[in-house]
């Protein structure tokens, strides 16, 4: 098992740096973030963990193969030289995914999957082949993954405008809670904030409920891979502090107790239908993290009104909270008339969105806080 793999970890642009902190911790040396992602070196069971353990990162890919090629000949050949059966069983299906610059004599990405596909032999299925050509250089890698990390097996399909999970978790440790008070994320839409909270809070692995494509290769070994889940599962704590979601749609209400559930922190979480006016905290102060609607308008309403009203309540209910809010370029964030400066900045499903954060202070500028919604 002391094989030594080159393995990239995915990541969003913005939360390279809290992959790194990952791998690391998983004792994974050398490591080096560039834009995208964290390239690594990593033993097999590693490689498993990161894929079980990673809250933020998006996919782990491993590298086959690099090469020069200056036109197809030499890229079908230096392709099919490939020992594939090191890496994939016989007649396991693939799927090419090619991306190339305009620089490279191999340009044409359709022109190469077909090729790429043409030499490999084997049918269209789901393990992913990945072809990056760079200046004439192709990299080969085999994706690890499978589905996306940010898939963790507990969302169902109900969900309108999600925050990917692995956003959601980053978000909470960005925003530098403290897992022994309480958070509360008024706008919880399907609980993706209140949960990722829950599984860190609980030293619960994101990826225990799923499965991943390294399992079907030649190289997995399970009874090492029991080692690594048993691994994860000691790590569990029980203890958890109140983790409180509501929303004033009553579909959001029900997708995040089903979602909870799913992800084994239904009892960690208190889930409640009412529109932020009526936010009501607990005594000892803790974290507000919450990703209220972006764009111009809401519900029928103007952006602005609603977040006047947040400002409003969080001036008059929250002194001493810890407020982290997640917003795009368009998001009014100033009119919470709060100190919150941004700590993140990162992209929800293709949209620039920054993370604003700091503490509602005591002498707050006043304003009422309005009935309505
Ligand atoms: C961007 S979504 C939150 C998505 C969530 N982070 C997730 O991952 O599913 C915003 C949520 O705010 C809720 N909302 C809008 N206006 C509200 C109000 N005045 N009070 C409470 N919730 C409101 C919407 O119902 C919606 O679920």
């Amino acid at each position: 098992m002391s094989t030594r793999i080159d393995a990239f970890v995915v990541a969003v642009p913005g939360l390279e740096q809290l992959v790194l902190g990952e791998v690391q911790k998983l004792g994974v040396r050398p490591a080096r973030p560039v834009r995208g992602g964290v390239e690594c070196t990593v033993t097999w069971p590693q490689l498993w963990a990161i894929n079980l353990r990673s809250r933020y990162a998006t996919r782990v890919v491993v590298r086959v193969a690099r090469f020069k090629s200056d036109g197809f000949h030499s890229f079908q050949q230096k392709l099919g030289a490939i020992e594939w059966g090191e890496w994939l069983d016989d007649g396991v299906g693939v799927q090419v995914s090619v991306t190339a610059d305009k620089e490279s004599k191999l340009y044409h990405t359709g022109a190469v999957e077909e090729r790429a596909l043409e030499t490999l032999g084997r049918p269209l299925g789901e393990q992913g082949v990945l072809i990056r050509i760079l200046n004439d250089v192709v990299t080969v890698s085999l994706d690890a993954s499978g589905a996306p990390l940010h898939h963790r097996g507990y969302r169902g399909p109900a969900a309108k405008a999600p925050l990917r999970e692995s956003l959601g978790a980053a978000i909470v440790t960005t925003a530098e809670w403290d897992p022994k008070k309480p958070l509360v994320d008024p706008f919880c839409g399907s609980g993706t904030i209140a949960i990722e909270a829950a599984l860190i809070a609980r030293r619960m692995a994101p990826g225990r409920s799923r499965s991943f494509a390294f399992q079907q290769w030649p190289t997995f070994d399970a009874s090492a891979w029991e080692r690594v889940v048993r691994g994860a599962d000691g790590d569990i704590v029980e203890k958890c502090p109140p983790i409180i979601a509501s929303d004033r749609d009553a579909g959001a209400v029900a997708a995040t107790l089903e979602n909870a559930a799913r992800a084994g922190v239904g009892d960690n979480i208190e889930v409640v239908q009412r529109a932020v006016s009526d936010l009501a905290l607990p005594a000892r102060a803790g974290w507000i993290v919450t990703n209220p609607p972006y764009g111009q308008r809401v519900g029928g309403g103007d952006i602005r009104n609603l977040y006047d009203r947040f400002g409003a309540v969080l001036r008059d209910r929250a002194v001493g909270w810890h407020v982290a809010v997640l917003g795009s370029s368009d998001t009014p964030v100033a009119r919470l008339h709060l100190p919150l400066r941004p700590a993140l900045s990162t992209l929800n499903g293709g949209i620039e969105v920054a993370l604003h954060t700091g503490v509602v202070p005591a002498l707050a500028a006043p304003a009422s806080v309005g009935s309505a919604g």
